[in-house]
């Protein structure tokens, strides 16, 4: 039995199934379910043939809950849905990880509410992969020595969220220009088929300019940041946007 108990809503689709087969394989963790409407009733070795256990796939999170209840719900569904999730788990002491985006900022208020309210930890985090983290902080440093900034992306068709959430939240962190008189950093958005997803922050001096990228090939560089945040989220009694909480 795993010290920290999982369910995975989602876990069927493109990202959550990566996340699957990651969680699964970190020491301490036990996935005990997937919440997808589809598959519902079937096992999680439809979708990854090579795992060895059985991960039941269930209908609706209310279910899963009833039978199996986890610590934590990892959450890569909708935006509809993930805010469903969020607020069935908080009410029950569950700490939710939502990696879904596509919130409005009156959404994300409405989650640090309920997480003060109810003093439990949740986390929404638009992009959990490592590399993601490491082009924020290298961006962060540079903004300090460059003030004319763009972030720059390109998703293929596929990606719901326009500017992605990734985009909004490091714009919104590169912002400069204090509350009073905040200065917006422009988002360039591209969706092309065939692309790979890819966040650039762009940096303009007198005759010469910085640029920093990140481009995913591979699905499964999110689990690191996803089991990192499952260890660690029940010590906090708030809502965490950033991963860098949980290094
Ligand atoms: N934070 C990050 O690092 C990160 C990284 C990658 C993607 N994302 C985000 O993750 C989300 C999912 O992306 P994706 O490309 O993996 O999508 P996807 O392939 O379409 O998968 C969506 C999954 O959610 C399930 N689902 C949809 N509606 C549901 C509902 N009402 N109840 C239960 N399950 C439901 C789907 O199964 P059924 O349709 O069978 O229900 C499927 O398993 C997007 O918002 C994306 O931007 C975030």
């Amino acid at each position: 039995m795993g010290q920290w108990r999982v369910a995975v809503a989602g876990g069927t689709g493109r990202t959550g199934r990566e996340i699957v087969r990651y969680l699964n394989a970190e020491e301490g963790i036990e996935v005990v379910g997937v919440v997808a409407r589809s598959l519902a009733g079937q096992s999680m070795s439809v979708v990854l043939p090579g795992l060895k256990r059985h991960i039941p796939i269930y209908g609706d999170l209310a279910e899963l809950l009833r039978i199996d209840p986890p610590h934590v719900l990892v959450d890569f569904t909708t935006p509809q849905a993930a805010k469903r999730h969020f607020f069935m788990c908080i009410e029950r002491g569950i700490n939710p990880i939502i990696g879904t985006t596509g919130f409005t900022d009156a959404d994300i208020a409405e989650f640090a509410e309920a997480c003060a309210a109810f003093k439990i930890g949740a986390a929404v985090i638009p992009n959990f992969s490592i590399g993601a983290l490491a082009l924020r902080l290298a961006a962060q440093v540079v903004a300090g020595m460059l003030d004319d900034v763009a972030v720059l992306e390109t998703y293929p068709h596929s990606k719901r969220d326009l500017p992605s959430g990734t985009s909004q939240r490091l714009a919104a962190l590169l912002a400069t220009g204090g509350p009073d008189n905040p200065k917006a950093v422009p988002i360039h958005s591209v969706r092309l088929d065939g692309v790979l997803p890819q966040q650039e922050v762009r940096f303009g001096g007198q005759g010469e300019m910085v640029a920093i990228s990140h481009l995913v090939s591979d699905r499964a560089c999110f689990g690191r940041g996803v089991a990192m945040a499952v260890k660690k989220i029940a010590k906090f009694p708030t809502l965490i946007q950033d991963l860098d909480f949980f290094i």
